[in-house]
């Protein structure tokens, strides 16, 4: 286990301004994917609102994380890393791509921040440590939530489920090499998250039906 960072240094500061401004609107866009889904799927339209709630609350949580070290959140960068993954909701949306749409939040930005608060959370300052804990709790429901709506539509969901996943992976992947830095400050090692997030990604596939990961 990586040793504790100093939370107070300016070093730490400096990384989690921009850590924590990922997480933060990476919530955010999760409360607004959830309330899109809702609209898409009226049949589990309360459910959906119930998991975007979670995740305005999630938002609001790191939000007092920051404040409390007293740190601003580099809001502006964390909308730029973010926007492909926004970007590809958005077409799935307007190309009424609905298992596109529940693919990439449901499976792989959720397997993103399990596998990201599972990483954070031995290394958490001692105020973030349970909010992520239990953060990291709702982010399993969710996922558990879009394993079972792609497992339930396996054979009809194969083809959009594939394409999603060949756009949406590495979009993920490369948001941890543009903060590769910051991780190593904040005593997360890059690596490890790469692995927690693909030993993530292959048990949902496993859950949802696939023996390995799509050709
Ligand atoms: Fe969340
Ligand atoms: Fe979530």
């Amino acid at each position: 286990m990586a040793s504790r960072p100093d939370y107070g240094s300016a070093s730490y500061g400096d990384a989690f301004s921009r850590i924590n401004a990922l997480v933060i609107v990476g919530e955010a866009m999760a409360d607004r994917h959830f309330r899109r889904l809702a609209a898409l799927l009226p049949q589990d339209r309360e459910e959906l609102r119930r998991l975007g709630a979670m995740e305005g609350r999630h938002a609001a949580g790191f939000v007092g994380c920051g404040r409390h070290l007293g740190v601003t959140p580099d809001l502006a960068l964390a909308r730029r890393l973010l926007a492909p993954l926004q970007q590809q909701f958005d077409a799935c949306e307007s190309e009424g791509d609905v298992v596109g749409c529940l693919t990439l939040q449901c499976l792989i930005i959720e397997c993103f921040a399990v596998a990201a608060y599972r990483c954070y959370l031995p290394v958490a300052d001692p105020y973030a440590a349970p909010i992520t804990a239990a953060v990291l709790q709702d982010e399993d429901e969710h996922l558990g939530y879009g394993e079972q709506w792609l497992r339930q539509r396996l054979e009809a969901v194969r083809e959009p489920l594939e394409r999603c996943c060949r756009q949406a992976v590495p979009a993920a992947l490369s948001l941890l090499q543009a903060l590769q830095a910051d991780l190593e400050a904040i005593a997360i090692a890059p690596l490890e998250l790469i692995a927690e997030f693909v030993v993530c990604f292959q048990e949902a596939l496993e859950a949802i039906g696939y023996m390995g990961l799509p050709e």
